[in-house]
C-alpha cells in the first residue's frame, strides 16, 4: 500500500465515524512558548482547557466551527528532541503525525476500539499488533481526590485500558511509568495525562511503536520538567471535559505496512532512493541528508528563514549539516537542490505550500547555501593560517605526511566555522598529508562545550533544569541558551566599549543574564550621560558588523592576567582559566580580552543588534546598564 493510500484511508475511516478533518497547521505555532509544532494536539489545545468549545468557537483554519467534539488530522511536526539520533532505522526531525480526537466525545473505549480496528482490520491497516503499554500508575503526583477534599489519591494505573485491550484478544499488554507512558503537557502549561501505546513489526521483525493514544485528563500548569521531577508543588488539576489525542507518526505506520527495515526505505523517501542505493556504504550519512533535506523543504515553504536565532537557526543547523554530509559523499550542490525539488513534487501533491513555495524555497535554499560556502572558505582560511605547513606542497609527489591536529583545535573549527572532522580531514589531504586529529580531545571539549551551556542555561534560568524530554520544550531551551549566549558576548562588547569611551577606570561589579537582557553594573563615579551611551551603543554595533571572531583558550590565571585579560573577581577563579577574546581577522587588533567560563558566540555578527535600554545607579559608585539584542 502506497503511503498516499495509507492517508486517504486514514481520513476516511475517521471521518465516516464522525470525526472533522482538520487541515495540518502550519510548522510555525500561534502559541508563542514553542518554536515549532511538535504534536497534532497543539491547534486544538483550547478545545481541552474550554478556552473554545469545538461545536461554536471557529476554528482559524476551516474559518467556522468544527462542529463535532472528534476531530482528525495529519500534523507536519518537528522535534529537536530526536535530533541526535537521525541517522538510525527510525528517527526523524520532521514527520507527519496522524492523530484522532475527541473533546468531551469518546474516552477510552471509544479510542482504543477506533484504533485497533484501523490497524488490525483487513480493509484497513491488516496489521498484527505486537504488544501494547499502559500507565501502571503514580501515587505521590499530587491529584486531590475531588474539588473538596484535601487527600492526594494520585494517578491509578490504567485497569480500565487494560480490560479494553483484554476484551479485544490483545494479551500483551506491558505497564510502563511516567517517562514514557504520561503525555505532556507542551510548551509552559496545558493538558496532560496517562496513555496507552501499540507497538507493531517492522520488515525485520522488530517492534517499533506507531500509536500513542493520550487520555488528557488532567491539566498541568507548569512544563513537563517540572512535573517528572514532582518538587513544584504544583498539583494536576482535572479537565472538566476529558479529551483524547492521539498521535501516530505517519512514517513509522508506512513502514510496518510497508513492510520496510527503516522509514527511509518507504516510499515517503522515494526522491532520495536511488542515492540511497548508489551509496549503499554510507547509510547513516544518507539518512541524516534524508531527514534534512524533507525538514529544510517543509520548514522553508512554511516561512521559517535561516538566522541565527530561534527556529532560523534550527533551520540553518539543517542546512549546514545536510550540505557538509552531501559534499562528504563527493556530489555537487546542485544535486542536493534537485533533492528538495523531487521532495516539493512528492509532497505538493498533499501538501499545497511546498508546491506553491517552490520558487521561493529553491532561492532560499541557495542564498544559505552560498552563505555557508563562504563560511567554509573563511574557515579554510584561517586553518590554513594557522596550520601553514598543511598548505599544499610544492613537489611532493604524491608523499603524504601525516601531521597531528589537537582536538581542541578541530574544535575550534568546528565551533566557529561548522567544519566536521572530516572536513577538517579534507583540507589537509587536500595540501597532500594525512591529518590525524585527536579524537579523544575533541570528545571532550565538545562534551565540555555541552556541559557549560546547560550549566549556563540552568543557572540563567533560575535552576529551572531547562534540558527535557518533550520534543517543544528543547527547541525553546535550545533557543534560550541561543539567546543567553548572544547576550554575554554582548555584555563582554559592552564592557570593552564603556572601559573605550569612559577610560580604563570602569571596573566590572557583577552581571547577570536572562533570556529577555543582559544587566551590567560597574564602578564608575557619576552618571552616563546619553551621549557617552549612544557611543557606547555604537562601539558594541560596529564590532558586531566587523564579524570579530571569538576565541578562547586555557591558561594559568596569572598569564592570563600577564596577557591583559580583564579579570576583576580574584577569588573565584579556579587554577585554570578561560580567556576569551575577540578580534579582528584582518587586522588581528583585540576587541575585548575577558577570563569567563563562556559559552560565547563564534562571531559577534551573530549577537545582533544591541540596544540600551536603561542606565541608573545601582548603589553608591556602582552603575547599573540594561540592554537587549535584537
Ligand atoms: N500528543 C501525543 C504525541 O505526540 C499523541 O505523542
Amino acid at each position: 500500500m502506497q503511503s498516499s493510500e495509507i492517508r486517504q484511508k486514514f481520513f476516511e475511516f475517521f471521518e465516516a465515524r464522525g470525526h472533522r478533518v482538520v487541515p495540518s497547521s502550519s510548522l510555525i505555532p500561534d502559541d508563542p512558548s514553542v518554536l515549532l509544532t511538535t504534536a497534532g494536539m497543539q491547534q486544538f489545545k483550547p478545545y481541552y482547557t474550554g478556552d473554545a468549545d469545538s461545536m461554536t468557537s471557529v476554528h482559524p483554519m476551516l474559518g467556522k466551527p468544527l462542529g463535532s467534539k472528534n476531530a482528525v488530522s495529519i500534523q507536519k511536526s518537528f522535534r529537536t528532541s530526536d535530533i541526535d539520533e537521525v541517522g538510525d532505522e527510525r528517527h526523524l526531525t520532521f514527520f507527519e503525525m496522524m492523530g484522532n480526537f475527541s473533546f468531551g466525545g469518546y474516552f477510552k473505549e471509544g479510542a482504543i476500539k477506533l484504533a485497533h480496528e484501523f490497524l488490525t482490520s483487513k480493509e484497513w491497516m491488516d496489521l498484527e499488533i505486537s504488544y501494547v503499554t499502559i500507565f501502571q500508575g503514580k501515587e505521590d503526583i499530587g491529584v486531590p481526590k475531588d474539588e473538596e477534599s484535601k487527600e492526594d489519591i494520585g494517578v491509578p494505573k490504567d485497569e480500565e485500558s487494560k480490560r479494553i485491550w483484554q476484551s479485544l484478544g490483545i494479551a500483551d499488554i506491558r505497564e510502563e511509568g511516567m517517562e514514557d507512558v504520561f503525555w505532556g503537557p507542551t510548551g509552559s502549561s496545558g493538558p496532560c495525562g496517562p496513555t496507552t501505546e501499540i507497538y507493531c513489526k517492522n520488515g525485520a521483525g522488530q517492534d517499533i511503536e506507531v500509536w500513542n493514544i493520550v487520555f488528557n485528563e488532567f491539566f498541568f500548569n507548569g512544563s513537563r520538567e517540572e512535573l517528572l521531577a514532582g518538587n513544584s508543588g504544583k498539583k494536576l488539576e482535572r479537565l472538566k471535559t476529558p479529551g483524547v489525542d492521539t498521535g501516530m507518526g505517519l512514517e513509522r505506520l508506512v513502514m510496518v505496512v510497508q513492510k520496510t527495515t527503516t522509514i527511509f526505505e518507504t516510499d515517503l523517501f522515494a526522491p532520495i532512493h536511488s542515492f540511497m542505493r548508489g551509496n549503499a556504504s554510507r547509510q547513516e550519512e544518507m539518512r541524516i541528508i534524508a531527514d534534512h533535506v524533507r525538514a529544510v523543504t517543509f520548514l522553508l515553504a512554511d516561512g521559517v528563514r535561516p538566522s541565527n536565532k530561534e527556529r532560523g537557526y534550527i533551520l540553518r543547523r539543517l542546512i549546514r549539516r545536510a550540505i557538509i554530509q552531501w559534499q562528504q559523499l563527493g556530489f555537487s550542490r546542485h544535486g542536493l537542490s534537485n533533492l528538495i525539488k523531487g521532495m516539493m513534487d512528492q509532497y505538493g501533491v498533499f501538501y499545497e505550500e511546498t508546491k506553491h513555495n517552490q520558487g521561493t524555497v529553491d532561492h532560499e535554499f541557495y542564498v544559505e547555501a552560498e552563505k555557508f560556502d563562504r563560511t567554509l572558505k573563511t574557515g579554510a582560511k584561517e586553518f590554513f593560517d594557522r596550520f601553514p605547513d598543511m598548505k599544499i606542497k610544492e613537489g611532493a609527489f604524491g608523499f603524504h605526511q601525516i601531521k597531528r591536529i589537537s582536538g581542541d583545535d578541530a574544535f575550534y573549527f568546528h565551533q566557529s566555522y561548522g567544519l566536521t572532522l572530516d572536513v577538517i580531514k579534507d583540507f589537509a589531504k587536500k595540501g597532500g598529508h594525512i591529518v590525524e586529529v585527536d579524537e579523544k580531545e575533541f570528545e571532550s571539549a565538545l562534551e565540555r562545550h555541552r556541559e557549560i551551556s546547560r550549566a549556563g542555561s540552568q543557572s540563567k534560568f533560575g535552576g529551572h533544569g531547562l534540558y527535557m524530554k518533550t520534543g517543544e520544550v528543547t527547541i525553546r531551551d535550545e533557543s534560550e541558551v541561543e539567546k543567553v549566549t548572544r547576550l554575554h558576548t554582548a555584555t563582554h562588547l559592552m564592557h570593552a566599549a564603556l572601559r573605550a569611551v569612559l577610560g580604563p577606570e570602569v571596573r566590572q561589579d557583577g552581571s547577570d543574564i536572562t533570556v529577555e537582557r543582559t544587566r551590567f553594573d560597574f564602578r564608575f563615579g557619576r552618571k552616563v550621560t546619553p551621549d557617552e551611551l549612544k557611543k557606547v551603543e555604537d562601539w558594541v554595533n560596529e564590532a558586531v558588523e566587523k564579524d570579530l571572531t571569538v576565541k578562547w583558550e586555557e591558561m594559568s590565571y596569572e598569564e592570563a592576567i600577564a596577557r591583559g585579560a580583564l579579570g576583576f573577581f580574584h577569588e573565584k577563579y579556579p587554577v585554570r582559566v578561560k580567556v576569551y577574546t575577540m578580534f579582528d581577522p584582518d587586522t588581528n587588533e583585540v576587541y575585548s580580552k575577558e577570563l569567563c567560563g563562556g559559552p560565547h558566540v563564534a562571531h559577534t555578527n551573530e549577537v545582533g543588534r544591541f540596544r540600551i535600554v536603561k542606565e541608573e545607579s545601582s548603589s553608591a559608585g556602582v552603575r547599573r546598564i540594561r540592554g537587549v539584542v535584537e
